[in-house]
């Protein structure tokens, strides 16, 4: 495996590899969601192919410094990790190496970003476009893989790809959760015992939600009802930053289910924020 820390040295490491390399990018703290994605890489790389995955805690996507300071780090188990699972090359850059001093320019995504996650994270997903862009830019990959469990992020993506012609296509993985039905986050370990104990009724509301779609009720207001009851039994810790049940492709709000939609959830226990979704597909 190739560990690369500049642009210019990402460049010539490049040039070994027949083919553009499948890339995965991330923020580190690697787990077994971030391995799906590696795996998936893989898979579309073919054996002689090349996967890359960048680990960058990008600074302009944090909205809140504290974010920022406390986001896990754990580079060297993230190396010996993506050694093992056969990455070709792996891209650690430093700030400075990625972002000029005086860098100025970022990628707004004007419609699909100022919803759900967007609302209260300001210029979040400016920062997330961005990165991506300059990382899609830096690799030249033709295939880019990314989690459904950031739902929101994976469409701003598509489209952005879309508006602005990036020659990329746009996986995206289904996401890996513990036995419990909680979704793998790096945020995960920072939950209490009791915040613990109770996440997983996210799960266990948005299952519920699609048990009473196949039942016949496509009335979103009543699945998102008995989601909200759900959660006040089950995770009294929980305090909802949205539930909506949205289109899955323009994130619009849906009255009843006559589309593939999403219900979307971001919920707060204590400083523990965590996002989760299902999708739903009408009978
Ligand atoms: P990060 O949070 O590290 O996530 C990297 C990728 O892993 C994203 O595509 C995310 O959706 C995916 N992922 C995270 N948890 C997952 C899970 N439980 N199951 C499946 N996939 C999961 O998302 C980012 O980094 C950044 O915003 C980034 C795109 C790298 C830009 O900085």
């Amino acid at each position: 495996m190739d560990i690369i820390t500049t642009v210019t040295d990402l460049l010539f490491a490049k040039k070994k590899y027949l083919t553009a390399p499948v890339l995965v990018p991330t923020m580190g703290a690697l787990h077994d969601g971030h391995l799906a994605l590696i795996e998936k890489a893989r898979a579309i790389a073919g054996p002689n192919g090349c996967v890359a995955v960048s680990i960058f805690v990008n600074p302009i996507q944090f909205d809140n410094p504290d974010d920022l300071k406390n986001y896990p780090s754990t580079l060297q188990r993230d190396i010996a990790i993506c050694g093992e699972r056969g990455v070709d090359l792996l891209f650690t850059p430093d700030t400075g190496s990625l972002y000029s001093a005086n860098h100025s320019t970022v990628i707004t995504e004007d419609c699909l970003a100022s919803k759900l996650c967007g609302a209260t994270r300001s210029g979040h997903f400016d920062g997330v476009c961005t990165v991506v862009a300059k990382l899609f830019n830096i690799f030249t990959p033709i295939d880019a893989v990314f989690g459904k469990k950031d739902y929101q992020q994976l469409a701003i993506i598509n489209r952005m790809v879309r508006d602005l012609n990036f020659q990329v296509i746009i996986h995206g993985v289904d996401t890996v959760r513990e036995n419990d039905g909680l979704a793998l986050s790096s945020r995960n370990v920072h939950l209490s015992s009791d915040a613990r104990t109770q996440a997983p009724a996210i799960r266990q509301a948005m299952l519920l939600a699609q048990k009473s779609l196949a039942s016949g009720v496509d009335d979103s207001a009543k699945l998102l009802e008995a989601m909200k009851s759900h959660l006040s039994t089950h995770a009294p810790l929980a305090e909802i930053n949205y539930l909506e049940c949205v289109c899955a492709n323009s994130l619009q709000p849906q009255v009843r289910i006559i589309q593939k939609s999403l219900i979307t959830i971001a919920a707060c226990f204590g400083d523990v924020r965590l996002i989760d979704n299902i999708e739903l597909v009408p009978a």
